[in-house]
């Protein structure tokens, strides 16, 4: 094992360059050669591949985004797109590969493990749904943007006595949401995984109203559905006008939270310890602060599970 490429992949999560500094800074320091793959599997079918120096990394650690740049790449869900890209690879003489993404990425290095090329998974998403690992890089930076975002709306919730309906990102799974509206005190969180009685929702807000309340926000996953519409859907059961705030793509830049860049350096890290011991087809994790490894193969066959003690504790919090 000499030369280790790196990409990254899929949508994009703050953390990303510090785990990438990490995988260049520890295989260096191992004497190994590093190569970066521009634009993830799209990248590395075209051959867009460059060699990595200590230099190349440097002053990134606190960077949103990646130097690597990302992309979603339909061709490499082909064999002949697989295939096109283990050449690239041998082209450059590269022994395996370290890709950081989340569940989509994963299933091309599982796809190239298969094939006999060696690859190594560091889950990088904002949507915190891979299983095998409490947190992915990303989620925690994601979670703060939300949660400044929500603390600014509050404000001016305030001001005009307003209801507000604010659709995070996720894809389908509800962590963003959940975790984001118990640490905002919100009166509802709507997640894909717990199906929301919309009676509840109503209960809650006119609840919350009758007792004086100022404002009322409601968190809601992108995976249950369009804030817009909830809002309709709102207007329409009890005549309340509510303001609605999509928040996009923001949720995905910034500077990475300290605890996104030390996730990102210990997991970048043990990729490159796990293709010394001679690991292939594996991804890294964190569980109760502990550094693992599991089959890529077994991940992307287990499905992330939210945590609904903290989904019951916000419901019991927010009466
Ligand atoms: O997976 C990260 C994510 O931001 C999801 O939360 C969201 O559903 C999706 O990517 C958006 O993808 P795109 O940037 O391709 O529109």
């Amino acid at each position: 094992m000499n030369k280790i490429g790196i990409l990254t992949s899929g949508g994009d999560a703050p953390g990303m360059n510090a785990a990438i500094r990490a995988v260049t800074r520890k295989c260096i320091y191992h004497g190994l050669e590093v190569y970066g793959i521009n634009n993830g599997y799209q990248g590395l079918i075209e051959g867009n591949i460059k060699k990595m120096e200590l230099g190349s990394v440097g002053d990134i650690i606190h960077r949103g985004g990646t130097i690597l740049f990302s992309a979603r790449c339909e061709e490499f869900k082909t064999d002949a797109g697989q295939q096109k890209g283990i050449e690239q690879l041998e082209k450059f003489g590269i022994d395996a590969l370290v890709v950081i993404g989340g569940d989509g990425s994963f299933h091309g290095a599982q796809k190239l493990t298969e094939k006999g090329f060696p690859c190594i998974g560091v889950p990088a998403t904002i949507d915190n749904d891979i299983a095998g690992t409490n947190f992915t890089i990303g989620f925690d930076t994601a979670l703060n943007t939300i949660i400044e975002a929500i603390d600014k709306i509050r404000d001016t919730a305030t001001s005009h006595e307003r209801t507000y309906v604010i659709e995070v990102m996720g894809r389908d799974a509800g962590d963003l949401a959940l975790w984001s509206g118990l640490a905002d005190g919100a009166e509802s969180i709507l997640i894909p995984e717990k199906q929301a009685d919309f009676d509840d929702v109503i209960e809650r807000l006119e609840k919350g109203m009758k007792r004086g309340k100022k404002h009322s926000i409601i968190v809601l996953a992108e995976g249950v559905g369009s804030g817009i519409e909830y809002g309709d859907k709102i207007k329409e059961a009890i005549n309340l006008e509510t303001r609605v705030t999509v928040l996009g793509h923001i949720q995905r830049g910034g500077s990475p939270t300290a605890a996104d860049r030390v996730l990102a350096s210990r997991l970048g890290a043990k990729a490159v310890d796990l293709l010394l011991e001679g690991k292939e087809g594996r991804m890294v994790g964190l569980y109760n602060n502990e550094l693992i490894d599991f089959s890529i193969e077994e991940i992307l066959a287990e499905k992330h599970v939210v945590n609904m003690d903290m989904y019951k504790l916000s419901q019991e919090l927010s009466i």
